[in-house]
């Protein structure tokens, strides 16, 4: 059966595109039939309409605590039947009820190596200055199921990238898109196909790694 997902988005929406484009053609058993936005402004909500799925924008400011506003995501999931979430550059942090319903079905997309260069406030930019000010030769991208901690959840897919000697945070973030535009359908496309399992902390690959077709043509 294919899986519905919903992807949930605060910015660009580059890697909602990509999830849409690799559903659209079959290469993950799964559709978006979801968007939310946590603000107007996203540019990922007109992604979402170009591609007539249907967009909400829940704004955490009109809602009195973060346990309701999570309630109310997760009322929408609820509406449309998801099975599976994708935090997509969402910068809200998810509590509440909507974790425990959908435990071990919320992935998140993290522009580091976990557990370095993450948890609150980490986000964005901020990672990638944080790691060219380290010093580190590597970073890279991390691809984990979501639990009640910031960026704690246990890791589907790491992939390193390494940092260059000019590089810049524009230079950097751009590397770690592009490798982000990989690894979240890879992650995705394991989870469509019923082979992620979480035993205790660890995310056990059923039918051992991802190595097919699909992912030569993602490395
Ligand atoms: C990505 O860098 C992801 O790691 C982070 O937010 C960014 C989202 O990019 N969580 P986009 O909106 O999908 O282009």
């Amino acid at each position: 059966m294919r899986k519905r997902i919903a992807v949930l988005v605060s910015g660009n929406g580059s890697n909602l595109e990509r999830l849409v484009e690799l559903t659209g053609n079959g290469s993950i058993n799964g559709t978006v039939s979801l968007v939310i936005a946590s603000n107007e402004r996203a540019f990922a909500i007109e992604r979402a309409r170009d591609h007539g799925i249907d967009v909400h924008t829940l704004n955490s400011s009109e809602y009195s605590n973060s346990i309701c506003y999570c309630d109310s995501i997760l009322e929408k999931l609820d509406d449309y039947n998801i099975d599976l979430v994708i935090l997509a550059g969402f910068l809200k942090i998810l509590a509440g009820r909507v974790l425990d319903n959908f435990k071990d079905r919320i992935i998140n997309l993290h522009p580091s190596l976990i557990p370095n260069f993450c948890g609150k406030g980490m986000y964005g930019e901020r990672v990638h200055r944080a790691v060219l000010e380290s010093g580190m030769k590597e970073t890279g991208v991390t691809v984990h199921f979501v639990d009640e901690g910031t960026d704690t959840g246990p890791i589907i897919l790491q992939k390193a990238v390494p940092v260059l000697v000019n590089d810049t945070v524009k230079t950097l973030a751009a590397r770690i898109s592009e490798v982000e535009h990989r690894l979240l359908p890879r992650a995705v496309r394991l989870f469509c196909q019923d082979r992620l399992r979480v035993e205790k902390r660890r995310v056990i690959i059923d039918g051992g790694g991802d190595e097919d077709g699909f992912t030569e043509c993602l490395e």
